[in-house]
Parts: C-alpha cells; structure tokens; sequence
C-alpha cells in the first residue's frame, strides 16, 4: 500500500458521500481525493437466501420509525444478532420519545450495507439514526459472522484479544491527534462500546468507524481511521483475517463516479417507467382504484405478487431503494406484470427534515437502483411518512417526478387482523382512490385476495396509479392526492 494512503490518518467525510463505495459528495472528493476510509460495499442481490426484514410504526404517527436489516437464510444466527442490535436501540428510542412528548417528529431510522461477503464471512454495517429533538445523529455498527465457525461476532471479535484492543486504539489515538483541535482522541478508549464498527477497505486496511459525536462535540460528518493492513493483520482473530480476505477479493467495485453523473447516463436513453398494460382501460368511463404498495420488496412481496396476477390486477409498488438492491428480480417481475415501479427514497427518512442537497441524494439514490434494475425511469415518488413541503415537490419536480401521497389510508401496517385491512380498504374505497398499504407486511398480503374479490364485485378495475389520471397526465413536482388531484 502506498504511504500516501495513510497520510493525515484520518479522513472526514460527508456522511451522505457513504455509498456503495462511490463518491457522492463534491466536497468529500476536494478534501480526500484517495480516500482510504471509502468501503466497497457488496451488492446484497448477490447474496443467496438474503431478503429484508422492515420494522415501522406506520404514516400516520407523530413517531417516525422505519428500520431495514437483513436476514439470511442460511445464517439464522447472524440474522438474530441483527434483530436484537436494533430492537434494543429502537426500544431505547421509543422510551426516551415517550418521556419527552414535547419533541415533534421524534425521527428513528435505520439502513444497512453488506461489508463483505463471502464463503466463509458475512459483515453486515448498520447505520442507525435518530433525532430526539436536538438534531440528527447516525451511529455505526458492523456485526459479522462467520460461516466457518457458524457464529455471530461483534467487531471487536475480529481482533485476537483485548492486547490487541489496546494496540488497535492506541494507533488509532495517535492517527486521530494527527488530525487536529477538532477531534478529541482522548475520548477513545480501549472498549468494544467505541469499536462497534470494525470493516476492511479493498486493501485489506482496517476502517475503524466513530459515532457522531464520539470523538468531537460537533458533527464533522463520519469521522473514520483506516489501519493500514500490515499494521493490523498480526493483530486479527481467524475471523478477522477471514474478513480481510473477503474485503480484498473484491475486484468488481463500481467505478467511482458522481450521483449527477450516473443519473444524467442512466437516464437519457431509457423510457420513463409506465405499465405495459397501460392504456388498456379508460377511468373516464370504468369504475378505477389503484392499490399501492410501499416500502418493499420484502419477504411476501412475491406472494402478492402472485396473487396480483391469480386476478388479474395491477398496482403501484412505491419501493425502497435498498430494498430494490437486494431484490432486482421482484422489480423486474413487477414491470413484466404490468404494475408500475415508482421511487419511495433510499432509506426512507422523513425528507421535510432534510436539506434539498440530502433529499436530491436520497430520491436519486433509489432511481438509479430502480432504473439498473427494470431499465426504465421511474416518474413518481411517494415521500415517506406522506411528508412533504415546496422544497421537496421542487427537488421532485426537477428529476421528473410526481409526487403521490394518498386519499385511503387502510392503517395496515400496525394491524394483525388482515379481515380488518381488507374491511377498511374497501369501505373507504371509491371511484379515483389511492388506497395506501405495505406489502411489506404479512397481514397486508393476507388481506388482498378478499380486497380484490370484494372490490372487484363492487365493479371496481384495478390500474397503476397514472392511469386514474387518463390523457391529462402527471407533471413532475405536481402532488396527487387521488383522481381529483387532477382537476
Ligand atoms: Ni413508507
């Protein structure tokens, strides 16, 4: 490894310039230009047996909650230890916003990213956010397991003992004094709470990943210290030099490129997103509904989707960008099937608390997953949480997106009873309704054989949300509500 790599010992980056090993940021390209803290993440659709798994508390609360981890089917262990990592933090969150009611959107938020896989290691990273009134905080935790030993590890269990702690942490002291007043390296101790994110970057360097706030007052964006791999090998467990091998053998990283870039060459020469069966009914004159599914795919969205096409309907998947990564072939199967794919953001944050750079960030991120997968550009975007505001219709606007919220709430995502969904849903139902639910949740899937029948006898037709709209069309940066949104 060339010295150059470690000079400066640390590097700052934005925290939105983390993703899948690209740089996303102009200013995190003007600071580090060879970034040795950068991770190649690994495309989860590579994975076999990999779904994900969504814990949210719904639209409608003043709560916003929305997390997303893996599970792999041939490691139960790995998948547990992921669970019980955000559960206990998400538990943590809901008491600390139940005490202080006086917080407005308590926002809780979590997403993942697969550090490496192999045959032998899986490492999962999580990012895990919230905000309880006094601004946005991210934290990062990598936990691996090893399929050799069929065990689950925290990162720390990727160095030999605790002598290897105390040398890990004392090169990394040392790298962060380097980097100036701003960082305190004193607060760094030898305790896995502080080394709770441990990933190699191509190189076989060790990414040591702080908190916010860990080791500064102020956010400075991830702060991060790569070890360089010679430095750190005699200090791996059998695990560790597993993981560094995994890391190392990826030789297929994306070339590094900018989000603008890639948009601007993923979608001049590909057509907007539209059902192949559009066009097929006129809601001018049939009695139409368009049933929307958000947040997935997840593990039941290909029971849906086949009892979508067991009736012969279409629908409007409002997915998530990190979900679609982990699922291309539902998103292909969703367009050969006649429904429509549209963009729900990234990771699915509440965008009215973001700034528009983040928010651009976060609905471009989705549309290149979307558009590398079915090979068309999506044209609507569903906010999460239904949250909108001026700035997001017009960052919406200008990547050619409508925004669509929704005139039937069937409050699915809390409820058990998938009688109580299906009843909802079709007595609110009426000619040009959105009707909102999430075929990430079981009960939701349960309830759409009755839905389909019950509104299918009512006289209903079942198209893709721009078709309520007919020959007037959709405009970018336009809200829509229900067919009236039209007039
Ligand atoms: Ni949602």
């Amino acid at each position: 490894m060339p010295k150059s790599w470690f000079a400066g010992g640390v590097a700052l980056i934005a925290a939105s310039a983390v993703s899948c090993g690209v740089t996303a940021s102009p200013v995190a390209d003007a600071l580090v230009p060879s970034e040795p803290t950068m991770i190649n993440y690994v495309d989860p659709s590579w994975v076999h047996g990999l779904s994900t798994q969504t814990l949210s508390e719904g639209d409608s609360g003043d709560r916003h909650v929305h997390v997303v981890y893996p599970s792999v089917d041939d490691a139960p262990l790995l998948t547990e230890k992921l669970r019980r990592t955000v559960t206990e933090r998400l538990d943590r969150f809901i008491r600390d916003t139940s005490m202080n009611s006086a917080v407005r959107h308590p926002e809780f938020n979590v997403d993942w990213q697969l550090a490496a896989a192999s045959d032998q290691v899986l490492g999962v990273r999580l990012r895990i956010g919230e905000s309880i009134g006094s601004g946005w905080s991210d934290s990062f935790t990598t936990i691996w397991y090893d399929r050799m030993e069929k065990r689950s590890l925290d990162a720390t269990d990727l160095l030999r003992d605790g002598s290897s702690l105390a040398t890990l942490a004392q090169i990394v002291k040392e790298a962060l004094v380097a980097r100036g007043p701003e960082v305190d390296p004193y607060a760094i101790k030898p305790d896995a709470r502080h080394f709770d994110s441990l990933v190699f970057n191509p190189h076989g360097d060790l990414v040591v990943e702080f908190d916010d706030y860990q080791v500064a007052t102020k956010s400075l964006g991830r702060v991060a210290v790569a070890v360089p791999a010679s430095d750190v090998e005699p200090l791996l467990s059998a695990t560790g030099l597993r993981a560094q091998r995994a890391a190392m053998r990826k030789t297929d990283a994306p070339a590094s490129m900018t989000s603008g870039e890639s948009m601007a060459a993923a979608t001049t020469d590909r057509p907007p997103a539209r059902s192949s069966k559009a066009g097929s009914v006129d809601c001018a004159k049939a009695k139409c509904v368009a049933l929307t599914y958000d947040d997935g795919p997840g593990p039941d969205t290909r029971r849906l989707l086949d009892i979508l096409a067991t009736q012969r309907a279409r629908a409007t998947f409002f997915t998530v960008g990190s979900n679609a990564s982990a699922h291309p072939e539902l998103l292909r199967r969703m367009r050969q099937e006649g429904h429509l794919v549209a963009n729900h953001t990234w990771s699915h944050r509440d965008l009215t608390a973001l700034p528009g750079s983040r928010v651009a960030d976060q609905l471009t991120r989705a549309q290149r997953t979307i558009i590398q997968a079915i090979g068309q550009v999506p044209a609507l975007m569903r906010p999460p949480y239904g949250a909108s505001n001026a700035q997001v219709s017009s960052v919406a606007g200008k990547l050619g997106l409508s925004v669509v919220r929704w005139s039937v709430d069937t409050e699915d995502r809390l409820d058990p009873n998938p009688r109580a969904v299906a009843d909802r849903a079709v007595s609110r139902a009426e000619p040009g309704a959105i009707i909102l639910m999430h075929d990430v949740h079981g009960p939701t899937v349960d309830a759409a054989p009755e839905i389909l029948r019950r509104l299918k006898k009512q006289g209903y037709t079942f198209v893709t949300v721009p078709e309520l709209y007919g020959s007037n069309g959709m405009q970018p940066g336009r809200t829509y509500d229900s067919a009236d949104s039209s007039g």
